[in-house]
């Protein structure tokens, strides 16, 4: 079983090829939790097949994982016959930092050790800071190409069921990217607040309803409206979908460009 997060479809792309080599199922986990008419469901219990392996994919948020697989992995109940193989594949634009350190210990409370740790270069898709572009699109096609070939020797770690391997891309001074920067950045700046819409622009077609992985958006009159409940991860999947760049974060975005998976 691997449970994928994905905003702008990385992670997604990352979790269902890993699920097809491997001969696993790949399961969204926003879908888990808030899949029953948009409720945040408190448990959930995953019974695995005998030696079945368990795997995570998700994006880097912050140099931590997002707060929605945090939160999933504490309401996550393991049913396994015996200790299962476990593994995480996370993609970023840059790097990780240690964001691994928190996901294993995360991991570790839900009776987990992990295994295998990977992460995988993927288009960028954080724009809403001063020097937070969007690849080009020749950097974009160059990480895609990187990105196959490095998700193919991953899977063969895995099928083979590795231990010890840690193939991560972490920066320089992971731990205060991680800590101090990360720890601002996700304390302070994943709100769903500071999304506006161009009116003009707007066409209420309702991609940005559609592409929300957590359901954060409703549609009022041809407006989208965000709920502001707390669930929004900031993936900017809404502003990437976008046909007519009418969604923006803050002013910041008017300016940035625009990518999703397979667009
Ligand atoms: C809120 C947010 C924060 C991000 N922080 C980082 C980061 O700390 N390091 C990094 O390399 N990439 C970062 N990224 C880029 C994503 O991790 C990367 O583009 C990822 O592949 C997106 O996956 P997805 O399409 O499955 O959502 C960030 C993206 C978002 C939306």
């Amino acid at each position: 079983m691997i449970f994928f997060f994905s905003g702008t479809g990385n992670s997604r792309w990352a979790a269902q090829h890993l699920a097809e080599a491997i001969g696993e199922e790949a399961v969204d986990l926003a879908t888990l939790m808030y899949g029953v008419e948009g409720v945040r469901q408190a448990r959930f219990v995953c019974k695995l097949k005998d030696n079945e392996r368990i795997g995570f994919c998700f994006p880097i948020h912050g140099w931590q994982p997002p707060h929605i697989v945090r939160q999933f992995w504490q309401m996550l109940d393991i049913v396994a016959e015996k200790k299962p193989y476990c593994y995480i594949v996370c993609t970023c634009g840059d790097n990780t930092g240690n964001a691994l350190d928190i996901a294993e210990r995360e991991l570790r409370g839900c009776g987990l050790s992990l295994d295998a740790a990977f992460s995988l270069l993927m288009p960028e898709t954080y724009v809403a800071l001063p020097f937070m572009y969007t690849d080009t699109p020749e950097r974009e096609r160059e990480k895609l190409a990187k990105a196959l070939d490095d998700l193919r020797s991953f899977e063969k770690s895995i099928a083979e069921r590795k231990t010890g391997e840690r193939h991560l891309v972490k920066g320089t001074m992971p731990w205060m990217l991680t800590y101090v920067v990360g720890g601002y950045f996700n304390a302070r700046m994943i709100s769903d607040r500071k999304f506006t819409v161009d009116e003009q622009r707007c066409v209420g077609c309702g991609l940005c309803e559609k592409s929300c992985p957590v359901g954060d958006i409703r549609m009022d009159n041809g407006n989208p409206e965000w709920l502001h409940d707390g669930r929004c991860t900031c993936c900017l999947s809404c502003y990437h979908h976008c046909p007519h760049h009418a969604i923006n974060y803050g002013n910041i975005t008017k300016k940035r460009g625009q990518y999703f998976f397979g667009h």
